[in-house]
């Protein structure tokens, strides 16, 4: 399963990249936002960052942004999309799950624009997404466990719908909004191609105290042995 890094904090994702290998990222309005920086600079701080790095092109390494959550017409969604995607070819573009969504989604692919559909709830909305075209659909698992509901068999429906249909592999599932360790986990037995998460869910993920425990009993070990 690949990992993506959810932020459009740019130090952030070089530490991803440089410390967990993550195979993209995926950004929204909250993340640009919270990176205190206006839209256009984080879209120009990322397109160098895929320079430097050499990994341009959005098979290598690719880069969620999403439209002007405001729009609601297919025709402005596709404008927009259009023009962010000229910005770099790393760009996927995000855009809703809703009707104008979906219409736009399957033009812009049809022109050669990558899309990823967002805010993605239920099996029946990923399908669609998939016979539209997308190359990502974007459930989220952590908002709904949030509000009680357990998002194994809602991840594992997706898959077994995608596998039905000749869909999985082509529309590419990112588990999106995870939480824990445990939502990870469950992502992977499950078969979904991506998960994205921000950058202290993938460290607490990795933390093990054995792990801590076990190197400070080798260390003893290691001062009590003659080594030189
Ligand atoms: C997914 O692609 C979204 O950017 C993301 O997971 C939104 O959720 P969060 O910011 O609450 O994690």
């Amino acid at each position: 399963m690949k990992y993506f890094l959810d932020s459009a904090k740019i130090d952030e994702i070089r530490e991803a990249y440089e410390t967990f290998g993550i195979d993209g990222v995926t950004t929204n309005p909250n993340h640009i936002m919270n990176s205190g920086k206006p839209f256009f600079t984080v879209l120009e701080e990322l397109t160098a960052f895929v320079k430097e790095k050499g990994i341009e092109g959005y098979e290598k390494f690719p880069i969620s942004v999403e439209i002007n959550p405001h729009l609601d017409d297919a025709d402005e969604i596709v404008k927009m999309g259009s023009e962010i995607a000229k910005l770099c070819s790393n760009f996927v573009i995000k855009i809703p799950c809703t009707e104008a969504g979906i219409a736009a989604a399957k033009r812009l692919e049809k022109k050669g624009v990558r899309t990823n559909l967002t805010l993605v709830f239920s099996p029946s909305q990923a399908l669609i997404a998939a016979k539209n075209g997308s190359l990502f659909v974007s459930p989220f698992i952590g908002w709904k466990e949030a509000s009680g509901e357990d998002c194994k068999q809602y991840i594992d429906d997706i898959v077994t719908i995608y596998k039905n249909y000749g869909f999985y592999g082509k529309t590419q599932i990112i588990c999106a909004a995870a939480r824990t360790g445990k939502q990870i986990v469950d992502c992977a037995v499950s078969g979904a191609d991506i998960l994205t998460a921000g950058l202290q869910v993938f460290k607490d993920s990795f933390y093990h105290p054995f792990t801590d425990y076990g190197l400070k009993k080798f260390q003893n070990a290691w001062d009590k042995t003659v080594t030189e």
